[in-house]
């Protein structure tokens, strides 16, 4: 049996609990959340702006995340809303977060497995791939004792450990669906943070989490939403290759931008996050736009365009 497959046996044997073990039950965590995952677009840069553009009364509202990611605004603020929602089309990730909120403990006692075989391991490189390959119920057919509860604990372990050594936290599948970013190489990738996992966890327990497309998700008119879609792509920089297999291009942004006027219209105040590119200002004319000063690289070969700003859009304001 090699490392991996031992790797996922060892976590087979893993006790699953549900919630937070007494001694840290129900604690006031000493220190802010940060976000569980590496994601590409994350928006921690961005987070003091965009806290800047809340409405007032923001605390009073319910909040929604619906394209969460790393979801680093829920974790600094959003948090602090009467109710929340976090919604994402990644099903491993939400799978992620799913764990961490019913059954903290007993994943971070399967990511310390995870972190001693791979730092035990002969060769980090080839551990990688092999975790890389061992996709979906692949380890049920090698492991015939892995219960289903099991193979969903290794989903999320694996899911966590290929974002934290994979190549910048890359989540990038190929045609037939399947992860392919490449290995990273860190000397410490970051493996186990238990505190900041446990303050996720208080963070997440009263969330609604939901693996799907935003728009199928009802919000009620008053809710704080803050959308923040992959990056449109300036003409120069349409090499872009999408977080997932299907990709977000021009189609996707305007059908999001309806979407987000019929909320609005509805009494939902939306805040979206884009490029500062022709199509992004001309989709949201006439909405509240602020720019900011964060001179992204636009993604495309050196040289072939200059970096872009973002854009902070509100439905309300000046
Ligand atoms: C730029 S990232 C969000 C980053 C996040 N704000 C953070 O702080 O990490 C965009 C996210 O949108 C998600 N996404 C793409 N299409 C979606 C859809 N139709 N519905 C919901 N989420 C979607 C992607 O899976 C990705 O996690």
């Amino acid at each position: 049996m090699d490392e991996v497959l031992e790797c996922i046996k060892r976590i087979g044997e893993v006790r699953i609990r549900a919630g937070l073990e007494k001694r840290i039950k129900d604690e006031a965590p000493p220190k802010s959340p940060g976000p569980a995952v590496k994601w590409t677009g994350g928006k921690r840069r961005l987070l003091p702006a965009l806290k800047g553009a809340f409405p007032e009364d923001w605390l009073d509202r319910p909040y929604g995340e619906l394209m969460a990611g790393g979801a680093a605004l829920f974790f600094a603020w959003g948090r602090f809303c009467s109710k929340a929602v976090l919604v994402d089309i990644n099903d491993e990730l939400m799978g992620f977060y799913r764990r961490l909120q019913e059954c903290p403990e007993t994943l971070i006692e399967a990511m310390a497995i995870f972190k001693t075989a791979y730092e035990e391991s002969t060769d980090r490189k080839r551990f990688y791939y092999r975790v890389r390959e061992l996709d979906g119920l692949d380890p049920c057919r090698e492991l015939e004792a892995l219960s289903g509860e099991h193979v969903d604990l290794w989903e999320a372990v694996r899911f966590h450990g290929l974002n934290k050594t994979s190549y910048n936290g890359l989540y990038r599948m190929n045609q037939k669906g399947r992860f392919n970013a490449p290995f990273g190489g860190y000397k410490n990738p970051g493996l186990l943070d238990e505190d900041n996992l446990r303050r996720v966890h208080l963070a997440l327990r009263r969330v609604v989490l939901v693996w799907g497309s935003y728009e199928t998700v009802p919000l009620e008119p008053g809710t704080l939403v803050y959308m923040d879609p992959p990056y449109a792509r300036s003409e120069a920089a349409k090499e872009f290759t999408g977080y997932l297999a299907e990709g977000f291009g021009d189609e996707e942004q305007i059908r999001l931008a309806k979407w987000a006027r019929e909320q609005a219209e509805r009494g939902v105040l939306v805040m979206v996050t884009n490029s500062d590119v022709p199509l992004v200002r001309e989709l949201y004319k006439d909405w509240n736009l602020r720019e900011t000063a964060t001179k992204r690289s636009c993604g495309a070969q050196k040289g072939k365009c200059s970096p872009v700003n973002d854009l902070i859009i509100t439905s309300w304001g000046e």
